[in-house]
């Protein structure tokens, strides 16, 4: 490995939100103990909550604010213990029933109350970490206590974050879609995709944006193909429930992996703005080629891990699919006739999220005997998670006095960068609900784009792509290499080759 770890920060901003409340729905619940108070905890050490800002944490479990306070003390870690105090002291709880209209003024009241007593600005976050299914329910009642409304003076704002699913098929997405808009502005919406908060992710477009050397070779002139792999080592633990309606095309395609395709192959957006990333974002997606749904089987590949049926809560003759592999074309100059290999499966043989772009041969070798096409390919790895960081392959004498060539690593690890804070997902986004800033979070055009691609998929693919069974542990079902041998092509693998 090079010793090229070197970081000379030349340009940062960070910038702290105003002053506000954040509410969470769902203030018991499972996501919010693992993911929130943490990240909320987090970003308070840091300075980046403001001092004046307040939790107040909303369910049905009738707590006071010190009994709720115990409860999520356990869950803010990597503080000395007066930091958990000072942290705690901004922490509310207002108990209730989602479906009565009563607990919503009660909540209204509570929140001037809390905002008058510390002069807060009425800016409220109003996180609903639950099921999709009660999000109209929990807005309609809101926008009839007037909690989402803005004064018309811009003195302050009502944001909403929420977590997919956003329906689970073209028609569902956009029945959605139609309720939240009938209390929220876009402008209010902050649909959460956690891999968007990742640092890796981000780096995605810094990498292609920043620099000037990637941007001429970033396209099919010398790219060959592109593969972008999500990979877990655990099955479906305790979220059987879910998963048995979702799938893993659903659930991990339909978001996270079509959003980090799009920033890898995107076009350069006008500016850094929320909209003109996001702009160039439904822009790739809508370049996308439809699957041949008379071929299905030829382009996408559905797979289960043995065992599966027999996980709690799934149902013992389930055709739910937890690993899928599929190749997209992208119908635009730029990308034209360059593949880009997606597979995402859960209990597979180790746990890496990683885009690969690897380049064509050389046209000619004047090494000879060795071919160009004998020479393994220039490769550029953007590794998501874990070993964040980047790696570049490339082709180099090895030393000594005969013609050996071989794979040379460049490499770059995040974790061996001075004083880089590691910044969890849950982090970013938080701060960026807080600050107003929707970069990072998936526009209404995006969802019903990316649902316009693959509900066809979801209707068609029951008899032309049958449900491949893998072992756990391993690199998913054989198809899975067929589909890449068929092109000449193959999977790297997911372990390190021995
Ligand atoms: C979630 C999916 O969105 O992402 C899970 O619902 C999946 O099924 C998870 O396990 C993966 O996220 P990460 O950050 O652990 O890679």
């Amino acid at each position: 490995m090079l010793e090229s770890n070197y970081w000379r920060g030349n340009f940062c901003i960070e910038v702290s939100p105003a002053p506000g409340t954040l509410v969470i729905f769902g203030a018991s619940g499972d996501l919010a103990k693992r993911k929130l108070y943490p990240a909320l905890f987090h970003l308070f050490r840091r300075g980046l909550m403001h001092e004046e800002s307040r939790i107040v944490g909303c369910a049905r479990t009738a707590y006071s604010d010190d009994a709720f306070r115990e409860h999520i003390r356990p869950e803010l870690a990597g503080g000395s213990e007066s930091q958990v105090n000072d942290f705690l002291k901004r922490v509310y709880y207002h108990a209730g029933d989602y479906f009565a209209p009563e607990f919503y003024g009660s909540l209204g009241r509570r929140l001037d109350d809390l905002e008058r007593g510390c002069e807060l600005p009425a800016n409220r976050t109003i996180y609903l970490a639950m099921p999709a299914k009660l999000y109209p329910p929990i807005l309609e009642n809101l926008s009839n206590a007037g909690l989402l409304t803005e004064p018309e003076d811009g003195s302050s704002w009502r944001h909403v974050v929420l977590e997919k699913p956003f329906g689970r098929d073209f028609d569902s997405a956009e029945a959605l879609d139609l309720q939240l808009h009938r209390y929220l502005k876009e402008d209010q919406i902050y649909r959460i995709d956690h891999y968007l908060g990742k640092d890796t992710v981000q780096n995605i477009l810094m990498l292609r944006f920043a620099n000037l050397i990637f941007e001429p070779v970033w396209n099919a002139h010398y790219i060959d193909h592109v593969q972008l792999t999500v990979a877990e080592t655990l099955g479906v633990e305790h979220r059987a429930g879910y998963y048995e309606q979702a799938g893993l095309l659903r659930d991990m395609f339909q978001n996270h992996m079509l959003e980090m395709l799009a920033m890898a192959a995107m076009e350069m957006p006008a500016s850094f703005s929320p909209d003109a990333v996001r702009d160039e974002k439904v822009k790739l997606i809508r370049s996308i080629r439809p699957f041949d749904l008379a071929h299905l089987g030829e382009s996408v590949v559905r797979g289960q891990y043995a065992g599966y049926r027999s996980e709690p809560g799934v149902a013992p003759d389930s055709t739910i699919e937890t690993f899928v592999a599929a190749r997209f074309m992208i119908d635009n100059w730029r990308w034209k006739g360059v593949p880009f290999y997606l597979r995402s499966g859960k209990k597979l043989a180790a746990r890496k999220s990683e885009i690969a772009i690897v380049f064509k041969h050389v046209p000619h070798s004047i090494f000879t005997p060795i071919r160009a096409a004998d020479m393994q390919p220039d490769t550029l790895v953007l590794k998501v998670q874990p070993d964040e960081g980047m790696e570049l392959t490339i082709q180099a004498k090895q030393p000594g006095p005969k013609l050996c060539m071989g794979g040379l690593s460049l490499n770059f690890r995040y974790s061996e960068l001075p004083g880089g804070e590691s910044f969890e997902a849950y982090e970013r986004l938080l701060l960026d609900a807080m600050l107003g800033d929707q970069t990072l979070f998936i526009r209404s055009d995006v969802i019903a784009e990316s649902w316009k691609l693959f509900t066809p998929v979801l209707e068609n693919w029951g008899e032309q792509c049958p449900l491949a069974v893998y072992a756990p542990g391993t690199d998913g079902p054989e198809e899975s290499f067929r589909l890449l041998f068929r092109d000449d092509r193959e999977w790297r693998p997911l372990t390190p080759e021995l």
